[in-house]
């Protein structure tokens, strides 16, 4: 499996620490993440059949300029692009480019806003017009899951728990989730640990405490979990190119359960209820 901690050159983790977070820390996703949430809210409009991937990457890049932030996947790891742009059946990483949108496709577009050194992460489903039925399926079941997985965090339960949450529902929805790439943590640094996995079993892994940071981010298939890199390093396809889907929030710890740093100001980050 990869993931992101273990793939980290150089980097200002400890290793086997998990940072735990105060109010600064709190106040300082809270403005990052809205910022990421805005900046989401307003590709919605321009996500329509004609208009190419590149061109929602520039809209991303001139947001973060006009306010005062920068896009942390600009020239990380040799990345060259503000967002990721994810079509159909590419589950990940996809890489903006000139081809156009069509009708019936679904996009998922992922940001991260650095905003005062601290970094906003969260990626949103985009139907592009009329989308089918079963692509419309796929979208609430993978909110959904984020939605349980949201539930799930809080103290005392465990990393494992929320991965629980995520895999019994995905799964009894007869859908599946991808193992190869997992939520992180966040704060500071892009990604820094605990790992969050999509998947798991109840009480294993690490037990959440007020404080923690990170995402949760699943990735959710119509057809098998399986994924493969494409020659550029970068895309994530499904191995049986059926359709995939991801939604993410960056999310604290709190006392009692979780605060979500990313939801959208204008209610638009599931677009199947927004629509609705
Ligand atoms: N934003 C992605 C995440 O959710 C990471 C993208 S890294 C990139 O963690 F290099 F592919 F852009
Ligand atoms: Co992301
Ligand atoms: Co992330």
């Amino acid at each position: 499996m990869i993931t992101y901690v273990d793939a980290q050159s150089k980097s200002r983790r400890t290793p086997g620490v998990i940072p735990l977070h105060g109010a600064e820390g709190f106040e300082g996703m809270r403005k990052a993440g809205r910022l990421t949430a805005e900046a989401l809210d307003m590709l919605v409009e321009y996500a329509q059949p004609g208009v190419s991937t590149g061109r929602l990457d520039k809209l991303a890049y001139e947001f973060a300029q006009d306010h005062g932030a920068i896009p942390a996947t600009l020239f990380y790891k040799g990345y060259r692009h503000s967002v990721c742009t994810s079509i159909n059946h590419v589950v990940c990483h996809g890489i903006p480019d000139d081809r156009p949108l069509r009708e019936g496709d679904i996009v998922n577009i992922d940001l991260t806003l650095v905003v005062d050194g601290w970094y906003g992460d969260s990626s949103r489903m985009y139907p592009i017009g009329e989308i089918s039925r079963k692509a419309e399926r796929l979208v609430e079941v993978t909110y959904e899951s984020l939605a349980r997985g949201i539930a799930a965090a809080k103290p005392g339960n465990t990393t494992g728990d929320i991965g629980t949450a995520i895999q019994s529902y995905a799964e009894g929805e007869r859908t599946s989730v991808v193992r190869d790439f997992v939520g992180h943590g966040v704060g500071r640094l892009f990604h820094d640990e605990p790992n969050i996995m999509h998947f798991g079993t109840p009480g294993t892994g690490v037990e959440l405490k007020p404080g923690m940071i990170f995402t949760i981010e699943p990735m959710i298939n119509l057809g098998r979990p399986h994924v493969k890199i494409l020659a550029d390093g970068w895309t994530a396809v499904t191995r049986d190119r059926t359709l995939s889907a991801q939604c993410e929030h960056s999310i604290g710890i709190t006392e009692d359960g979780c605060e979500v740093f990313t939801l959208s100001p204008a209610g638009l980050f599931n677009p199947l209820a927004a629509r609705a």
